[in-house]
């Protein structure tokens, strides 16, 4: 049985078995032996078509056909914002259990907080508390359920996903652009895009190599947004999934990572980032991943099909049918594994 919170576990000298991953799930490279070759990109000069703009649009869309993540510097989102909301978050998770269990999302509630599994129904469970809310489209808001306590939360969640709609729109623009497509192609192909925050907090573990903060995923948006702390932890793949490294995490960069749904558009020429999160001893993490995703209703389709090429996906399908079929083979692969034991 999962329990409601973590923060009294990270004391305890061994892991409950509910979080013990087999063998071959667990974190093959230490959450702090940091890898550089992620490119770090500078945004500065992004608008300025007649300057950087085409340099700066090479690197991102090399950087999404070698590896579907990068890392963001000179974003425009401000530092002041960015610690406001680094700070609420990790006061929230300071409350006492009771005070986050009023937001309780364990019965199915849309935003809240909950001790999470990548996938609900997950024999193993993950290392991690979340605090999630819905912010776009606007009328998807549910107040009720966004925490009302640090003060302050709801102004600045709000401002911070404001500016990163607009970061996401900015890259989107570049990916759209380099695809031969108007600008708007992609943000059009979500119809109206979702945004969903979701604040991750991953306490000190005591057996850190056994679990895992975030099981092994690709994320089934458009792109993500992930702002991460110094602590480190994130790990993406290389050499087609065979090997693992750690992000090297720099301060106030935004980890960008494309999801299915960028992939599938792309006609896979944009890589979806296989990664994870692995969890340490010494102390807790906290990251904050921004989902921009497709309305449900939005058709997954290459936007465009290069000559030579075929199409990655049989058919067009709906963004909430893609997303069926993804948790239902997640589901089917985790039942086949416990059945194999
Ligand atoms: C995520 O993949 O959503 C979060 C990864 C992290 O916390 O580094
Ligand atoms: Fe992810």
């Amino acid at each position: 049985m999962a329990p409601s919170t973590l923060t009294a576990l990270a004391d305890e000298k061994t892991l409950q078995t509910s979080f013990i991953r087999d063998e071959e799930e667990r974190p093959k490279v230490a959450y702090n032996k940091f890898s550089d070759e992620i490119p770090v990109i500078s945004l500065k000069g992004i608008d300025d078509v007649d300057g950087r703009r085409g340099e700066i649009c090479e690197k991102i869309v090399k950087a999404c056909e070698d590896w579907g993540i990068f890392q963001v510097v000179d974003h425009g989102v401000d530092a002041e914002l960015i610690k406001q909301m680094t700070t609420l978050a990790k006061e929230f998770f300071a409350l006492p259990p009771e005070e986050k269990l009023r937001f309780d999302m364990s019965g199915g509630k849309k935003g809240g907080f909950i001790v999470s599994s990548h996938l609900q129904g997950e024999v193993v469970q993950d290392w991690r508390e979340i605090v999630t809310y819905f912010s776009y489209p606007i009328r998807a808001r549910d107040y009720s359920r966004w925490p009302d306590k640090p003060q302050g939360w709801i102004d600045v969640t709000q401002n911070y996903s404001e500016k990163l709609m607009e970061l996401a729109c900015k890259l989107l623009e570049v990916l759209s652009e380099a695809m031969g497509l108007e600008k708007e192609a992609l943000t059009n192909a979500c119809v109206d895009m979702d945004q969903k925050v979701v604040v991750n907090f991953y306490p000190k573990c005591p057996q850190p190599d056994l679990t895992l903060g975030l099981k092994r995923h690709t994320d089934p948006g458009t792109i993500t947004l992930l702002l991460q702390d110094l602590v480190g932890g994130l790990q993406a793949t290389k050499d087609n999934g065979k090997t693992w490294i750690t992000v090297q995490p720099v301060e106030g960069a935004f980890v960008v990572n494309l999801g299915d749904h960028g992939h599938f558009l792309s006609n896979g020429r944009f890589k979806n980032a296989d990664h994870q999160a692995v969890v340490n001893s010494n102390s807790s993490r906290l990251s904050i991943a921004t989902f921009q995703n497709p309305a449900p209703e939005a058709i997954v389709y290459p936007l465009k099909i290069r000559e030579g090429e075929k199409a990655v996906m049989a058919e067009p399908i709906t963004f909430s049918e893609m997303y069926r079929r993804k948790m239902s083979n997640d589901l089917e692969l985790a039942r086949l594994k416990k059945q194999a034991k």
